[in-house]
């Protein structure tokens, strides 16, 4: 635990933090409410920290499990605060939600899934984007579902058309009210043939929990085919439904009356795993990162190698409560000498994925020339680089699509290709954080930078980077609380 840790949220709302008189210009309003870390910068980081299961599918395959009529077991769960959200949705569903025996496990009972008010399931509104996920599954079970207002990152609109499209077309009959949606299914929920308008992650995770107990067969088209979708899939497999892929993003599944439980050990968190990556690079260090898998993070990889980054596949000993044994992992470090700047594009999968951008964004102000970001998944995902250039970076951000393919965000307005300069030499500022993977590239830049930084809100990166503080402290990171 890093020292000076407050408990959460420590001053009611109009508390005073600051001495009277403080200079600070920043967001009081966030500064008086969440947590402010201060980070003394320019020392790299080095040691072992290690991830467990995927934020992306964890979440999703929790969602899962009350679409069974057995018990499921899930392996190696982050504590993280989107895995609260789904863990407090189920419960207010019946589903009886406990810690296993083994660090990590957790064991869900969807065996007397009930309503929800409301009022209960609005307790969790803009806390996360899970809930949309409940459509299908809560449709199947009860014949009825009740949506609250979805949060997640502030990164673009995020609309949610491709769901509400996709639910209809199975037969469910949407009322959206102030409150929140409420979905019927008056005529039971059946196969259909549908097309996403773009291989959205969430929209075709809605089809697969909403096909695989639809009556009869589901086609779907220009599918996301992401490790964490595939993943899915496996655990949707473990349950009783038929699915098969096939190329060119088409995915079928064959509906089923009954489901059962499964048991499941999550893909490894490849953000998270990246994260540290870049952290590595951006503080000249050597991070090993236990549990990151190669296989999820190929195309990361290269981008790492073509940058100047090192890196090894790994089995390491461990030794920790309940495990002593070698575990795979992949060392990631700076070789010294310069870095490469390089020109890339985020994409869906097998593409360059839109959240290993910000902190990878970070060691690119350190890579000789100019380097350029193509943001294609998210319209609004570069926000952040003005607080890089507050601490001496060199960033334009263009609406035009620069370094290669045209995207739909094109001909609009909207800042999405950055042009890095670099190397630049980061100088610590007072910086809020924004939204999860943004505010973990602030961390990396006030580690990187000369000074001490204070970060605001380092709350938020509790949703989904588990214990970052404790990890922060074992690669020898100088930060504290204040
Ligand atoms: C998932 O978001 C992840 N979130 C995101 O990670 C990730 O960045 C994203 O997939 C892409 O990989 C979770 O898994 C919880 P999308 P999702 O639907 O499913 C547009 C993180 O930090 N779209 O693939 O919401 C959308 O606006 C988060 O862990 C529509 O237009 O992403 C975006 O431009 C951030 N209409 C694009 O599709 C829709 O109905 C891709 O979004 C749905 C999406």
């Amino acid at each position: 635990m890093l020292p000076g840790r407050l408990p959460r949220n420590p001053l009611p709302c109009g508390g005073t933090l600051f001495a009277p008189g403080a200079s600070l210009r920043l967001s009081l309003e966030v500064a008086l409410t969440d947590d402010v870390l201060a980070v003394h910068g320019g020392t790299p980081l080095q040691g072992q920290i290690r991830v467990r299961g995927a934020k992306n599918l964890v979440s999703k395959a929790m969602v899962a499990a009350l679409l069974g009529e057995t018990p499921s077991t899930l392996y190696d769960v982050p504590r993280i605060r989107d895995v609260e959200v789904v863990r407090g949705l189920l419960g207010l569903h019946g589903v009886k939600v406990s810690d296993g025996v083994d660090d990590g496990e957790l064991v869900m009972d969807p065996t007397n899934v009930e309503s929800a008010s409301t009022d209960e399931i609005n307790v969790h509104a803009g806390s996360s984007r899970i809930p949309i996920l409940f459509c299908g599954p809560l449709l199947h079970r009860l014949g009825h579902a009740f949506i609250p207002d979805l949060g997640g990152c502030h990164i673009g609109p995020r609309p949610i058309d491709f769901h509400m499209q996709a639910l209809r077309e199975f037969g469910a009959v949407v009322d959206k009210t102030p409150e929140g949606m409420h979905l019927t299914a008056p005529n039971g929920l059946h196969g259909t043939k549908l097309e996403l308008p773009y291989p959205s992650v969430g929209a075709t995770e809605q089809v697969l929990l909403t096909a695989v107990r639809a009556e009869g067969v589901t086609e779907l088209r220009n599918a996301a085919i992401e490790p964490e979708i595939m993943d899915l899939i496996c655990v949707l497999q473990k349950m009783g439904a038929i699915i098969t892929v096939h190329t060119d993003r088409v995915i079928e599944i064959q509906g089923v009356k009954k489901l059962h439980g499964y048991k499941h050990k999550p893909i490894p968190d490849r953000i998270e795993a990246a994260s540290w990556a870049a952290a590595a690079l951006a503080t000249r260090g050597e991070i090993e990162v236990l549990g990151a898998q190669q296989a999820d993070m190929m195309t990361f990889l290269n981008v790492f190698t073509n940058i100047g980054g090192e890196f090894e596949i790994t089995d390491a000993r461990v030794t920790r409560p309940g495990v002593t044994g070698v575990e795979g992992g992949i060392k990631f470090w700076h070789p010294g000498g310069e870095l490469n700047a390089v020109a890339l594009e985020t994409d869906v999968h097998p593409g360059f994925m839109t959240d290993w951008q910000q902190p990878l964004v970070v060691a690119l102000t350190q890579a000789r020339g100019l380097s350029i970001m193509h943001e294609t998944v998210y319209e609004q995902r570069l926000g952040y680089t003005e607080a890089l250039n507050q601490m001496g970076a060199t960033i334009q951000v263009y609406r035009d699509c620069l370094g290669g393919t045209p995207c739909r965000f094109g001909r609009r307005n909207f800042k999405h290709s950055a042009v890095i300069a670099g190397p630049s030499k980061l100088h610590a500022a007072d910086l809020v954080i924004p939204d999860l993977r943004a505010g973990f590239s602030h961390l990396i830049a006030a580690l990187a930078a000369e000074g001490t930084s204070r970060v605001y809100g380092v709350d938020l990166i509790n949703r989904g980077y588990e214990d970052f503080e404790n990890k922060l402290s074992a690669l020898g990171a100088h930060a504290e609380y204040v």
